[in-house]
């Protein structure tokens, strides 16, 4: 985390589906951001900047990817819909991302303002549809892919 720069996105307690594999992966996307935005704060380059949004996408994708395991095997039943969603984000994401050089920071905090919206809301809403369902699940949950 870097210093002096307060949170951008704020983790809060009504966010957890209750099943800390996947709090800790929303978790992880928030201080991604927020890093992500205390890096343009302080005047990142441009290697700085891809490196850490490539990161966030990784992220991402884990997550989802560990998600929809988790929703098709609980089985809950607005998955299609949920993975839409999802699959939307990454669009958007790819949209907004800047391209490179960078000629300002105004896109990256356009882009910065868009993952702090859709992760609020998403975390928010979208994924507390799941939680009853996950009392259905004969196993823990384990996050899918990447290895670090
Ligand atoms: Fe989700
Ligand atoms: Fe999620």
């Amino acid at each position: 985390m870097s210093s002096g720069v307060p949170p951008y996105i704020v983790w809060k307690s009504e966010y957890s589906v209750r099943e800390p594999t996947l709090d800790a992966q929303h978790q992880e996307i928030f201080q991604i951001i927020n890093t992500l935005y205390g890096q343009i704060r302080s005047g990142v380059t441009d290697e700085e900047f891809y490196e850490l949004v490539e990161k966030a996408k990784g992220f991402a994708d884990r997550h989802f990817r560990t998600e929809e395991r988790v929703m098709y095997d609980c089985g809950f039943p607005e998955l299609d819909n949920h993975e839409r969603a999802h699959r939307r984000y990454v669009e958007k994401v790819v949209a907004l991302t800047p391209t490179k050089p960078r000629d300002s920071d105004e896109r990256a905090y356009d882009l910065l303002s868009f993952l702090k919206q859709w992760w609020k809301n998403h975390v928010k809403r979208m994924d507390q549809k799941y939680v009853s369902y996950l009392q259905h699940l004969h196993h823990p949950v384990k996050a899918v892919g990447g290895d670090d």
